[in-house]
C-alpha cells in the first residue's frame, strides 16, 4: 500500500488544505486555540459517533485535525478545506450534496452521515510533514 507525503509548514491556524490520499481527497487542518476548545466543550455523549478531538489526533498535536474528504453520507466532498471557509454551522467541514454538519473535530453533528469523517492511519514524519497510510 502507498503512503503520502505532505508539507503542512504553510497551513496557518484555521486553514484546511484538501491533498489526495490513494485517489480521495484528504483534509488536513490547522485548528485554532478556539476551535479546539469549542470540540473540547461538547458533551462526547449526545454525540451520533461518540469521540473526543484527543482520540482522533496525536498527542501534543492536536491542533492539527487529518481526516479523509470523503461525506460518510454517500461519500460526497465536503466544503471547508480551501474553497471560500464554508464550514457550515458547526464550524469545520459542510457537505452540501444533502446537508450533513461536521464540528471542528470533522465529528457529524447534523444531517444525514451516520459516522465522523474517518482519520486515517498518519504519522508525523517531522515538526512540517505528516506521512498519510
Ligand atoms: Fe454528504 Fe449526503 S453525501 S450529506
Amino acid at each position: 500500500a502507498s503512503s503520502t507525503e505532505i508539507d503542512i509548514s504553510a497551513i496557518q491556524p484555521g486553514q484546511a488544505i484538501k491533498a489526495v490520499f490513494r485517489k480521495q481527497p484528504v483534509f488536513v487542518r490547522n485548528l485554532t486555540p478556539h476551535e479546539i476548545e469549542a470540540a473540547n466543550k461538547v458533551d462526547v455523549a449526545s454525540l451520533r459517533d461518540p469521540q473526543t478531538l484527543e482520540e482522533r489526533t496525536k498527542e501534543g498535536k492536536e491542533n492539527w485535525l487529518i481526516t479523509m474528504g470523503v461525506c460518510t453520507h454517500l461519500g460526497c466532498v465536503p466544503l471547508g478545506a480551501g474553497e471560500g471557509e464554508v464550514k457550515g454551522e458547526f464550524g469545520g467541514y459542510f457537505c452540501p450534496c444533502h446537508g450533513s454538519a461536521y464540528d471542528t473535530a470533522a465529528r457529524i453533528r447534523k444531517g444525514p452521515a451516520p459516522k465522523n469523517l474517518e482519520v486515517p492511519k498518519y504519522e508525523f514524519s517531522s515538526d512540517t510533514v505528516v506521512k498519510i497510510g
